[in-house]
């Protein structure tokens, strides 16, 4: 049985395979559980008490003599195989890094959170619109500014299709498929022919809100304004409504909010004077209630647009508006959401 052994050791030690299924042979013939080791030590019951030292050692070393070259094997297998991927599945993997919300999302999100938390749901409308959507359905009148060729970008003309210049297109749809009372907030991506510098750009985002009911009055507008400021800026936030003009608000106002870095002191952030402009508002004009279908002597209603951008900047402390845009990681890894 010893010659037998040491025979077996020496047929191991010269073995050699090249692919998986040799290997796998081999050790199905040596080491499973019907191979020939398996039968010496079977046979290893029937050995001379004054041998069994012996045979059991040489039978040890033929069993670990086994496992190793099927180790061995294995392993010259697997780096003959990275030699032809040129992988070594042993490294570690490339750990995947986090991705971040936009800057401009993440300020979306939150000023869309505090208009639901006013019972204010969301509604969006079409980039592409004509005519009436985006100017005759708001009371501008036929030579107002906005509808020249310098601000909008015209996609066809007679009859006008053009992207929308402002969110405030979307008011209309929305008097068009809501029924009353109306309370909605409107995100969307609004288009203007401006040159691109640090302060503004061709491409940039508005936020809408439209509320339409009976009985609604400028108070409920302000006090929506004044909880909206404090809720974005912190509670210690004042606002001031400026008279302005706008077709389909009378009246108008735009809200400044007191200057959240020098809390009215004045700073270069707000230009020395406490206060940052933030956005349009104003009474939905009769005009605009009655060319849209409603019944201007029983409702009333309040409007207000405001860009996203601006806020952000605010927000952020951001000195250039075309950072938004250029998508440079460095840039957008910086902004973490709460939402
Ligand atoms: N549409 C205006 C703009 O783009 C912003 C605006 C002003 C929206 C007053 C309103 C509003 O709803 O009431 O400049």
């Amino acid at each position: 049985m010893l010659d037998q052994i040491k025979q077996l050791i020496s047929e191991i030690g010269s073995f050699t395979a090249t692919t998986p299924e040799e290997i796998e042979q081999f050790r199905i013939k040596h080491l499973s559980k019907k191979g020939t080791i398996a039968a010496l030590f079977d046979d290893f019951k029937n050995i001379p008490n004054e041998q069994k030292k012996e045979i059991g050692k040489a039978l040890n070393e033929l069993k670990t003599t086994a496992l190793a070259k099927v180790n061995e094997l294995k392993e010259r297998l697997c780096n003959a195989d990275q030699g032809k991927t040129g992988l070594d599945l042993t490294l570690p993997g490339d750990p995947i890094k986090n991705g971040s919300r936009h800057p401009l999302s993440i300020v979306k999100n939150e000023i869309l959170s505090i208009f639901n938390k006013l019972g204010f749901t969301i509604s969006e409308g079409p980039e592409i619109e004509d005519d009436w959507h985006n100017f005759s359905a708001l009371n501008f009148p036929e030579e107002h500014p906005a509808r020249d060729m310098q601000d909008t970008f015209f996609i066809e003309k007679n009859p006008d299709i053009l992207l929308h210049t402002h969110t405030s297109s979307v008011q209309v749809r929305d008097m068009e498929t809501h029924s009353l009372p109306i309370r909605l907030v409107t995100p969307g991506r609004v288009f203007r022919n401006e040159a691109i510098s640090a302060r503004a750009h061709c491409i940039f985002h508005q936020i809408e809100a439209l509320y339409i009911d009976e009985n609604v009055s400028f108070a409920d507008l302000k006090q929506t304004l004044t909880y909206f400021a404090k809720e974005l800026f912190g509670p210690e936030t004042r606002i001031r409504l400026r008279p302005s003009y706008f077709p389909f608000t009378e009246p108008s106002a735009e809200m400044d909010v007191s200057c959240s870095l020098c809390h009215g002191e004045g700073c270069n952030v707000c230009k020395g004077t406490g206060w940052l402009e933030i956005l349009g508002c104003g009474m939905v004009d009769p005009n605009v209630l009655e060319l849209n279908g409603i019944d201007k002597e029983k409702y009333t209603g309040f409007a207000l647009g405001m860009g996203i951008e601006r806020i952000a900047m605010l927000k952020y402390g951001i000195k250039d508006l075309r950072l938004f845009f250029e998508n440079d990681i460095r840039f957008l890894e910086q902004f973490t959401a709460a939402i």
